[in-house]
């Protein structure tokens, strides 16, 4: 206690000096390219080589720095500060990480203290058993008939009522990330709140609460690359990105705590009266907590705020990846609309739906499932372009990776996800191809195991929504490839942006081409 109580001023004038001073002399002077060696420097340590390499494309550099480290790095920041991570690739420590020694690699405080304004006591932000009771009744709610229903019905409303026309309409290029972005925030909102959002309609208007959602996520990111008592000084002061994401997470608040008021009053009203609802909130609000007490507002708010995260721009952005690979791979396009045309054609042998035009298709939950080479792809793509490229956890005890990596308690530890999905040691030579076949045996899909596969994450924390997540961007990509061939804008340049999600950082325009009439003739 003392000691940091004396090490403060001096940690908050090296921290100052840090991002003032390095910034902006050394990046231009430092000529780095991805690849090259990261230089430490006395005093700032690797802090202004993190600054240059987020200049570049931050997941090659790491993918660069773990090859060339045997899998495991070590990333030392500024003296006296808390920046210290070790990041590593290798699959047996990622296994001893999320599975064998699950329970030594928490969150964590750091982390936890990084999120909480915004994610509270959220799934995301809960270790031990608070994270285990939410995942249990979570994972409960997450499988029942009733909530699996409502996702499929409210995926065709979107698909065909909103995103559908949208592109029917389109005569010019059209940013697919965008449109994908508001049907997967509109989507995961009616499953959190079962409210209608509404971002996703003609004109594409900015939804208030949408954009502070991301706005705060994008700040609170920023967080894991300041130096603690920096971010925290600013916090107090009421400055600059703080101010912001505070003035965001209002926002977030706000739109939650008047879903759950609406939603109790509605509650209260007898039953004549009352909607039938099966979305995560109203799951809750019946529920009781461990002392028999319904849940506080707040609990309510974090578990939705959370869900959200999860759902909104995971899909979408694993979405858009998959479109930016089928347009350098055009052949694959084709062999999933082949694909689908082979379903529709069963369709129309079982006689009930003969004569149904072929534009108006709207695909069943069993034909989706029979989607193996659409769902080959997309996990082909989530391989090359994890949406979740890197994952943060936090040594609770001393420990020892299984190569060797001595872990002190405390140590913050990146798991690269990005990385492990392009290493030849464990995808062969041809790593970096993007070939469907590598899924499928016979014509079926085959999964890999989690020590292979990690868009997911893998072990107990494994992705609650990953039936869900597959069924909403099978549905999406087979109602969009069913009517058009789908080509990237010329002048798009795609990079990944440095976010939580591995956005792409300028959108995805792309052009629609209608399939002809003559196409379907198979
Ligand atoms: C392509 C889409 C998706 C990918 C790649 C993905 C990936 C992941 C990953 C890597 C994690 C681990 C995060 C961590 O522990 O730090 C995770 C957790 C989670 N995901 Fe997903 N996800 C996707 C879609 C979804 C969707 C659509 C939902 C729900 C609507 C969802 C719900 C969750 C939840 C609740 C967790 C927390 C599980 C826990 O901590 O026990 N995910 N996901
Ligand atoms: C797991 O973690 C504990 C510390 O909590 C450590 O003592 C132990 O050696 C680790 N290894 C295995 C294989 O459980
Ligand atoms: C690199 O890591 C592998 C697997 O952990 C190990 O077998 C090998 O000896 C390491 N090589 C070097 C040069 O450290």
């Amino acid at each position: 206690m003392e000691l940091s109580g004396l090490l403060s001023p001096i940690n908050l004038a090296l921290e100052f000096s840090v991002a003032i001073l390095i910034v902006s002399v050394i990046i231009r002077t430092l000529k780095w390219c991805p690849g090259d060696a990261i230089p430490t420097l006395p005093m700032v340590g690797m802090l202004p080589s993190l600054f240059i390499a987020l200049q570049h494309d931050i997941y090659k550099v790491i993918n660069y720095l773990l090859r060339d480290h045997n899998g495991t790095f070590v990333f030392t920041g500024p003296w006296f500060t808390s920046l210290k991570y070790v990041i590593t690739s290798n699959p047996t420590n990622l296994e001893y990480i999320v599975k064998t020694n699950f329970s030594n690699f928490p969150k964590g405080k750091y982390f936890s203290n990084n999120v909480r304004d915004l994610l509270g006591e959220g799934i995301f932000n809960a270790d031990d058993v608070a994270w285990l009771r939410q995942r249990k009744t979570a994972s409960i709610v997450f499988h029942s008939t009733e909530f699996v229903n409502m996702n499929c019905e409210s995926l065709v409303k979107l698909v065909h009522h909103r995103m559908l026309p949208i592109l029917e309409g389109s005569a010019k290029d059209i940013d697919l990330q965008d449109l994908l972005l508001r049907l997967t925030f509109d989507n995961v909102c009616m499953i959190a709140f079962g409210v209608d959002t509404c971002s996703l309609k003609v004109g594409l208007p900015e939804i208030p609460f949408v954009k502070a959602f991301e706005d705060a996520t994008e700040a609170m990111l920023l967080r894991f690359i300041t130096p603690t008592l920096l971010w925290r000084t600013m916090r107090f002061l009421n400055l600059g990105r703080e101010r912001h994401l505070k003035r965001c997470i209002g926002q977030v608040d706000e739109f939650a705590e008047g879903v759950i008021l609406t939603r109790k009053k509605e509650l209260s009203l007898n039953s004549s009266e009352k909607k039938s609802r099966s979305d995560l909130l109203t799951a809750f609000m019946g529920l009781k907590d461990e002392g028999g007490k319904p849940y506080s507002d707040k609990y309510l708010r974090d578990i939705c705020v959370n869900f959200i995260l999860a759902g909104r721009d995971t899909s979408s952005v694993a979405l858009s990846w998959f479109f930016w690979v089928l347009d350098e791979n055009p052949i694959v396009q084709e062999k999933i609309f082949s694909e689908l045309c082979r379903i529709v054609d069963q369709r129309k042998e079982n006689d009930s739906d003969k004569g149904s035009e072929d534009v108006d298709v709207v695909f069943k939950p069993e034909e989706v499932k029979r989607m193996e080479y659409l769902h080959a792809a997309l996990s082909e793509s989530l391989r090359l372009y994890p949406t979740l490229p890197l994952d943060f956890k936090e040594v609770l005890e001393d420990d020892v990776f299984p190569d060797g990596t001595v872990l002190k308690k405390g140590t913050k530890v990146i798991y690269s996800i990005y990385t492990m999905g392009r290493m030849k040691s464990i995808w062969g030579e041809d790593c970096r191809h993007y070939k469907p076949e590598r899924w499928l045996k016979d014509g079926r899909f085959v999964s890999e195991s989690t020590q292979k596969f990690m868009a997911f994450n893998g072990g107990q924390r494994i992705c609650l929504g990953k039936d869900f997540a597959y069924y909403q961007m099978k549905f999406i990509a087979a109602s969009i490839i069913y009517r058009y061939r789908v080509q990237v804008a010329k002048d798009q340049i795609v990079a990944p942006k440095f976010a939580l999600t591995m956005y792409i950082k300028h959108g995805l325009k792309v052009r629609l081409n209608k399939r002809e009439k003559s196409e379907f003739q198979k």
